[in-house]
C-alpha cells in the first residue's frame, strides 16, 4: 500500500456533522467514501445528501457500520465518546489486518451530562488511546481531525486550520496527513506519538468554549515550523 493508492474511506458515524463534513470534503477531492451508520437507510440518505452538495460525479455510498468497515481499510471514527468503545468492539471482527483507524473522538463531558467545554479523564490517556487498545492486532490507530469545525467542513469555504496527526505507526500517520491535506485550506502536521492525542482532545474543549464566548468557529494554526513540517 502506498499513500497514493485509491481506496474507499469508511466514515463510521458519518451521519453526524463531523463525519459528514469530512466525507463531503474528501468526496469533492475525488475520494471514494462509504458512510457508516447504525442504520443502513440513514447512511444511504446521508450519502445522497453529500452527493447533492459534492456533485453527481462524487463516489459516495452508505452502509450499516459493520458492512462499511468490512468494505474499507481506511476507517474514520466520528461518533460521540459515549458510543466509541462499544462501537469499536462491535466492529472488531469486521476490521481487516493492515487497516487504519483514524479517530476523531473527543471525550467531552457531555457524555455524562456535563459541559461541552470540558473533557472527561480517560483511563488510557485519551479517547484515541482507548481506540488503539480496542482495535485488533494489525490495525493502526491514529488521532486526527479533533480541531476542525464541522460547521466549516460542511460549508464551501477554505478551512484556514491545521490538522495535527498523532500516531505510533509512521505509515498510518503519513497517510492520514495526506488525507487531511486534501481539505482545502488545511495544512497537516505530524504531531508525534498517539499519547499526544490527549492534548488534541483538550484543545477541542477549549475551542468549543471560545466558540461559545466569541460566537465563532475557531480552529488552530501552528506557526514557526520549517516548511517541510507542513503537508
Ligand atoms: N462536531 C464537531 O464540530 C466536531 C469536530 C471535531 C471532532 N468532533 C468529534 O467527532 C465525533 C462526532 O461528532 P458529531 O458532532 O458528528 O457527533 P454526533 O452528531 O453526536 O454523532 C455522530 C454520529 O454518531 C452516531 N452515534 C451517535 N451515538 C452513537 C452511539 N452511542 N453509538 C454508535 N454510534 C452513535 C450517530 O449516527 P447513526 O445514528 O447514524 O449511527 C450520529 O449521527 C465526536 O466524538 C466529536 O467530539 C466533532
Amino acid at each position: 500500500m502506498t499513500p497514493t493508492d485509491p481506496r474507499p474511506i469508511a466514515v463510521l458515524g458519518g451521519t453526524g456533522p463531523a463525519g459528514m463534513g469530512l466525507a463531503l470534503r474528501w468526496a469533492r477531492a475525488g475520494e471514494i467514501i462509504i458512510i457508516g451508520s447504525r442504520d443502513a437507510r440513514r447512511a444511504e440518505d446521508t450519502a445522497d445528501r453529500i452527493k447533492l452538495k459534492a456533485g453527481n460525479q462524487a463516489k459516495v455510498s452508505g452502509m450499516e457500520n459493520s458492512a462499511a468497515c468490512a468494505a474499507a481499510d481506511l476507517l474514520v471514527l466520528t461518533v460521540p465518546f459515549e458510543g466509541q468503545a462499544a462501537l469499536i468492539k462491535q466492529l472488531k471482527p469486521a476490521m481487516r489486518p493492515g487497516s487504519i483507524l483514524i479517530d476523531a473522538t473527543v471525550p467531552l463531558a457531555t457524555a455524562v451530562g456535563g459541559r461541552a467545554s470540558r473533557t472527561l479523564g480517560v483511563w488510557q490517556g485519551s479517547a484515541s488511546q482507548q481506540a488503539a487498545e480496542l482495535v485488533p492486532t494489525g490495525v493502526a490507530a491514529v488521532a486526527a481531525f479533533h480541531n476542525l469545525s464541522a460547521e466549516l467542513l460542511n460549508g464551501d469555504g477554505l478551512l484556514d486550520c491545521d490538522v495535527i496527526v498523532c500516531g505510533d505507526d509512521a505509515h498510518a500517520n503519513q497517510l492520514t496527513r495526506t488525507l487531511a491535506a486534501k481539505i482545502p485550506g488545511v495544512r497537516a502536521i505530524d504531531g508525534g506519538k498517539l499519547e499526544n492525542a490527549r492534548i488534541l482532545e483538550q484543545i477541542t474543549a477549549l475551542l468549543i468554549g471560545l466558540n461559545i464566548r466569541h460566537k465563532g468557529h475557531g480552529g488552530i494554526r501552528i506557526t514557526g515550523l520549517p516548511p517541510e513540517a507542513y503537508l
